[in-house]
């Protein structure tokens, strides 16, 4: 399941977080790579410790805790604190990989399991040529180029790449959340009735059958979901 969500970020958070962005000093993409990742990884990312990356993570943990879609689509438990990377010049690509499993939180004190991927772009579509984020699921390959300020949600299982950037420079926010239902399929589900009820509530309002499924919801939630 391959989700887009619009405006994750207001246009005074964009213009913060790309200032901050400005400011960086970047390093190797290299450093958060496992071995299998490492061979096909070619970019520069944000290194802990650097000054800009309190404030950034802050920017972005805060958009994505007042985001409804957000939520109903990773049912979040926990969030890996999120990266920063920059494609262009000669560190522009990162070819077909698959997100390591278990992710080690940067203070050492524990691991996040990666269910959910999430990128959020800060570069403008026109700011850059090439940079396609290709995700491939059971559908086939999804070719995605989304707007500053959206995100995309997709299972961290997938396997998906970074097309060089020929020209200009690519700038986003990558995320691993550890989601309360581990199962693809169930989440699938969960989000697919949300989203229904949804529709159902808008057309209908709270009537009696919407207020039953609302509870069936809740209640396939508590039979999947960990806390
Ligand atoms: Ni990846």
């Amino acid at each position: 399941m391959l989700i887009t969500i619009d405006n994750v970020l207001t246009a005074e958070e964009l213009a913060q977080g790309r200032q901050l962005l400005a400011e960086a000093q970047w390093a190797s993409g290299l450093i958060t790579a496992g071995p299998q990742a490492a061979v096909a990884k070619n970019n520069l990312q944000l290194p802990e410790g650097c000054p800009q990356l309190i404030a950034l993570r802050q920017l972005v943990l805060g958009a994505l805790n007042r985001n409804a879609m957000f939520f109903t689509a990773a049912l979040p438990l926990k969030i890996l604190p999120p990266f920063f990377n920059c494609y262009s010049g000669d560190t522009n690509h990162y070819g077909y990989h698959t997100d390591n499993a278990m992710r080690l939180l940067p203070d050492g004190s524990g691991y996040v399991r990666a269910d959910v991927s999430a990128t959020l772009f800060f570069s403008e579509p026109d700011e850059y040529e090439g940079g396609l984020l290709t995700i491939e699921d059971t559908f086939g390959a999804h070719g995605l180029k989304l707007k500053a300020g959206s995100m995309v949600v997709y299972p961290s299982s997938s396997i998906h790449q970074v097309a060089p950037v020929t020209s200009g420079q690519r700038l986003a926010c990558f995320m691993f959340i550890q989601s309360m239902v581990r199962d693809p399929g169930q989440r699938r589900t969960l989000y697919d009735m949300d989203m229904a009820l949804l529709d159902l509530r808008e057309q209908y309002g709270e009537t009696g059958p919407v207020v039953r499924l609302t509870g069936i919801y809740h209640n396939l939630l508590r039979r999947w979901a960990d806390s």
